[in-house]
């Protein structure tokens, strides 16, 4: 069985970009499909970050879908920076005149994004198999795929693929213009999500000899830690005691001692990795979001940075079906590519200042140690990363 369906944009994955582009499109009155290959209950079961910048809080609102966030969000004003034990402030809000950040999972964004999809008939078609986008360098491109036996065709005028790292999409657009920059640490981030109160009301970023360690939260009775664990660690080699064990030895005295354990109901290793591929479009092939760019997680821009690309991309889209503006669609982007580049810098200079690097010499050490020592004194240096971490302008 065969079917033809017809849109203006076909958007690949139904992820946080794929979902807020589509809502995004829908209120600018421009029809998108949404094909996505995992099943919607695997998709919002994902456990992720959830540091967002105020300019995704104000995309999020300004698409009708910022309610619960404002309601359920914690706003930050400060980080928690701690190095061998000794713990120090930043003031995000004190330096960058007012702003935060906004403590809220990107697994309820996403959920927010599916509720108001579905409550505007958003077409979101998941199980899809073999997703291959076709004729992208003509004005009249298609997506093939499979889903529950039947074979589909969706014609439309430009495909937006938001389909992640391991998508398709960055696979379409052809090596011969594709340039790849990456950089894979050799550790990873051993992440457990607990139903125990937060050690602290803000987020904890500490470097310890033993490796880097994180605390975060998602409300009040909910908490997520990391702790910097060798690339290819079995889950397995780290049961629940080990980790909290671990975790307390590289947090600082004060954050060690009122740390309230349990067990962890969420228990993952995530590599790190700096990846951009550029450019990000093709033809009538725009990539979005993971897509085109990974950040290591250690300066909570991945779902951001995923947010500006949409920024970009569908006030060009906007601009081509209002003004047949094709200009903003061939900027998109350099355009994207210039906010992603800096966010890549900041999360690699987080990464460096806060981890253990096992190749490190003593003299790397050192310096490690002098980058730091001259952030906590430079209030100069400290409102630079607070710039950083609330985010750039778009
Ligand atoms: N066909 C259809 N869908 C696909 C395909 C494919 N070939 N490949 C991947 N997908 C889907 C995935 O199943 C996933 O649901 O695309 C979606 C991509 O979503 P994300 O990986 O969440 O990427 P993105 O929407 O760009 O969001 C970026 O997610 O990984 C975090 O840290 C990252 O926070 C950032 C955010
Ligand atoms: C998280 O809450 O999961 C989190 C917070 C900050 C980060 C990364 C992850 O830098």
């Amino acid at each position: 069985m065969s079917e033809t369906l017809k849109t203006q944009v076909a958007i690949i994955g139904g992820g946080p970009a794929g979902l807020l582009l589509s809502q995004i499109l829908h209120l600018a009155g421009i029809d998108s499909v949404i094909v996505e290959r995992q099943s919607r209950d695997y998709v919002m079961a994902r456990i992720r970050a959830g540091v967002l910048e105020q300019g995704l809080v104000d995309m999020l609102t300004a698409a009708g879908v910022g309610e619960r966030a404002a309601a359920e969000g914690l706003p930050h004003h400060g980080v928690q920076l701690a190095f061998e034990g000794e713990m120090h402030r930043i003031d995000l809000s004190g330096l960058t005149g007012g702003k935060q950040v906004l403590v809220y999972g990107q697994t309820e964004v996403t959920r927010d994004l599916y509720a108001a999809r579905d409550a505007m008939g958003g077409v979101i078609l998941d199980e899809a198999a073999d997703v291959t986008p076709y004729d992208i360098e003509t004005d009249t491109p298609y997506l093939t795929f499979t889903r529950h036996g039947t074979d589909y065709r969706l014609d439309c005028q430009f495909v937006a693929a938001c389909d992640g790292y391991h998508g398709v999409g960055r696979r379409t657009i052809p090596e011969r213009v594709q340039r790849i920059f990456e950089k894979v640490y050799p550790f990873g981030w051993l992440g457990v999500l607990s139903r125990t109160p937060p050690v602290h009301e803000e987020i904890i970023y500490a470097n310890h000899s033993r490796g880097f360690a994180l605390c975060s939260l998602r409300n009040p009775q909910l908490s997520r830690y990391y702790i910097q664990v060798p690339v290819d660690t079995p889950l397995d080699a780290w049961p629940d005691d080990r980790f909290w064990e671990e975790l307390k030895r590289r947090l600082p005295a004060e954050a060690a001692a009122t740390l309230v354990t349990g067990p962890s109901i969420e228990k993952s290793i995530a590599p790190l990795r700096s990846f951009v591929a550029e450019p990000l479009s093709h033809g009538r092939l725009f990539l979005a979001g993971d897509a085109a760019h990974i950040v290591p997680p250690t300066g909570a821009k991945g779902l951001n940075l995923a947010a500006s690309d949409v920024n970009y991309l569908s006030e060009a889209l906007i601009g081509y079906y209002r003004n047949g503006d094709e200009a903003a669609l061939t900027g998109y982007s350099e355009r994207a590519l210039n906010r992603i580049w800096k966010a890549e810098r900041f999360s690699w200079w987080m990464t460096k200042l806060m981890h253990q690097f096992p190749e490190d010499s003593e003299f790397d050490r050192r310096i490690q140690r002098a980058e730091f020592d001259f952030l906590i004194g430079s209030p100069a240096y400290q409102a630079a990363m607070a710039e950083n971490y609330v985010g750039l302008p778009y």
